[in-house]
């Protein structure tokens, strides 16, 4: 599930800062780092080394928080249309540039498009304290 290509991605271990609240606008660009397959809950389909590097990214919709594994549903490929612009122009849902699934960015959840009926990106947990937003529970 790795991408095998090199990220210049900040890498995030569990309860260690991702970034700053002020880092993020509703609607706006994601901001993305790397996760270890280690640190993560196991998922449907997870089939990773736990010393493998995952892509993810977290976001801001409507002054609520989400981390997600930045893998569509669809096909185990990156959201992005550029590095980062995930949410479409509406600045409402989340679009993956390969095959245009539309997901829910408060959910996670495929409400159009090619994905599995029920499908989901994957969540992160994260924990916000005194303005900084981290992985996991602290
Ligand atoms: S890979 Fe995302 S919609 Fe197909």
């Amino acid at each position: 599930m790795s991408t095998g290509l090199p990220s210049s991605d900040p890498f995030v271990r569990k309860g260690q800062m991702i970034c700053s609240i002020s880092d993020l606008q509703s609607g706006g660009r994601a901001f993305r780092f790397d996760v270890l397959c280690g640190d993560l809950v196991a998922f449907p389909g997870m089939n990773a080394d736990p010393d493998d590097h995952l892509p993810a990214f977290m976001i801001q919709f409507e002054n609520q928080y989400f981390a997600y594994l930045n893998r569509c549903a669809h096909v185990a490929m990156q959201l992005d249309w550029n590095p980062g612009q995930i949410f479409d122009q509406e600045q409402k849902y989340l679009v993956c540039a390969t095959h245009y699934a539309v997901y829910e960015p408060q959910t996670g959840r495929c409400i159009q498009g090619p994905c599995p009926k029920g499908a989901k990106l994957i969540s992160l947990p994260i924990t916000i304290k005194d303005n900084d937003i981290y992985f996991g529970a602290l």
